[in-house]
C-alpha cells in the first residue's frame, strides 16, 4: 500500500519519534491527518496506547528498522498482506519456550514476517534460518541481523533435499489459510529428534477434512499436542482470530515425514540417466 502523502510527511518529520516498538507524534496534527496516520499505523499492526507515560502507537514487533525501509520505499505491507500478523511478544515467549531452544540449536522460521520470533530465538543462542515471501519483510529480517540466513521466497517451493541435515527446531506462525500445508512441508525440514511448534487457526482442532483429521492422528501418535490459545492472544496485533498451538516432537520410526525420513527413502536418482 502507498503511504498517503500527508501521512508520509508526518512520519518523516524530524520531530516524529520512531523507536523500538513505538511511533510517537509529539506535535499537533490536523484532525483529518491524525485520522489518516492512525489508520495507517493500525494497518501496520500498531495499537494506540493513550497512557500518559506512553502516548504512542505500540507495535508487537520492532518497528524502527521496518518503518525506515517502508518510508524509503513510500509503501508498507498492510496487516492482512499475505496473511501477516506479527506474533505478540508474550506469545513469542510461550512458543519459543515450548520449542525448548538451546544455544547451538539450528532453527528454521519458515514464514518469518518482520522477525518477531527470530529475535527471541537468536537471543537464546539458536542459529536461525528464516524464509519470508514478502520482499520488504525479508529486507527487514536481513537488516535486523538475527538470522544466520534469510531466504526471500516461497517456503512451499523449497526442496528439503537441498539440505544435508534437518533442523533441531522449527518455530512458525504461518499464514492461516494454508497453514497446514506449511506445517506438513516444514516437518520435511526437521531432523528425527527435532521439535516443531506452530501457531495455527483454532479450526485445525476440529476441521473434518481428511488432511486435518490425519494430521491430528499423527500428532497424537508421536505424543504431540494441539492446544487452544486464549481468544485474545492476537488482540494486540489487531485481530481476534482464534488460534491454537501445535507441538510435534520428532519420533524416529514414526510415520512423520521428517528430513531424516526423506533421506532414508531409496533414491530414484539416475534411473533415467542414459550415457550419451
Ligand atoms: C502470520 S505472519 C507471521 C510472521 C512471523 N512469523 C511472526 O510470528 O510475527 C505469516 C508470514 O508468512 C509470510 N508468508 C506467507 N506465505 C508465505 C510463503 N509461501 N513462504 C514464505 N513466507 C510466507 C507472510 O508474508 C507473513 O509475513
Amino acid at each position: 500500500m502507498q503511504f498517503p502523502t500527508d501521512v508520509l510527511t508526518v512520519l518523516t518529520d524530524q520531530r516524529t519519534e520512531i523507536r523500538h516498538d513505538q511511533v510517537r507524534v509529539p506535535f499537533e496534527l490536523d484532525r483529518v491527518v491524525y485520522e489518516q496516520v492512525n489508520v495507517v499505523l493500525k494497518d501496520m499492526g500498531g495499537r494506540w496506547d493513550g497512557r500518559k507515560s506512553i502516548r504512542a502507537h505500540v507495535f508487537p514487533y520492532r518497528i524502527e528498522e521496518f518503518m525506515r525501509q517502508c518510508l524509503a520505499a513510500g509503501e508498507y505491507p498492510s496487516r492482512t498482506d499475505q496473511g501477516w500478523y506479527a506474533t505478540p511478544p508474550a506469545l513469542v515467549t510461550q512458543v519459543v519456550d515450548a520449542a525448548g531452544i538451546y544455544a547451538g540449536h539450528t532453527v528454521l522460521e519458515p514464514s518469518a514476517g518482520a522477525g518477531a520470533m527470530t529475535a527471541d530465538i537468536a537471543s537464546r543462542g539458536g542459529l536461525v534460518d528464516a524464509v519470508e515471501i514478502d520482499r520488504r519483510r525479508a529486507q527487514i529480517l536481513r537488516a535486523q541481523g538475527d538470522c544466520r540466513t534469510v531466504i526471500e521466497g516461497d517456503f512451499l517451493a523449497l526442496d528439503p533435499l537441498d539440505l544435508e541435515q534437518g533442523y533441531d527446531r522449527i518455530v512458525m506462525n504461518p499464514p492461516f489459510n494454508t497453514g497446514l500445508d506449511h506445517i506438513l512441508h516444514a516437518l520435511k525440514f526437521m531432523s528425527d529428534d527435532g521439535h516443531l511448534v506452530a501457531i495455527m487457526t483454532a479450526g485445525l482442532m476440529w476441521w473434518s477434512d481428511r488432511k486435518s483429521v490425519e494430521f491430528r492422528q499423527l500428532v497424537e501418535e508421536v505424543g504431540g499436542e494441539i492446544e487452544a490459545l486464549p481468544d485474545d492472544s492476537f488482540a494486540v496485533s489487531g485481530t481476534n482470530v482464534r488460534t491454537c498451538l501445535v507441538f510435534v516432537p520428532g519420533y524416529a520410526g514414526s510415520r512423520l515425514q521428517t528430513h531424516d525420513w526423506l533421506m532414508r527413502q531409496p533414491r530414484q536418482l539416475g534411473l533415467f540417466d542414459f550415457a550419451a
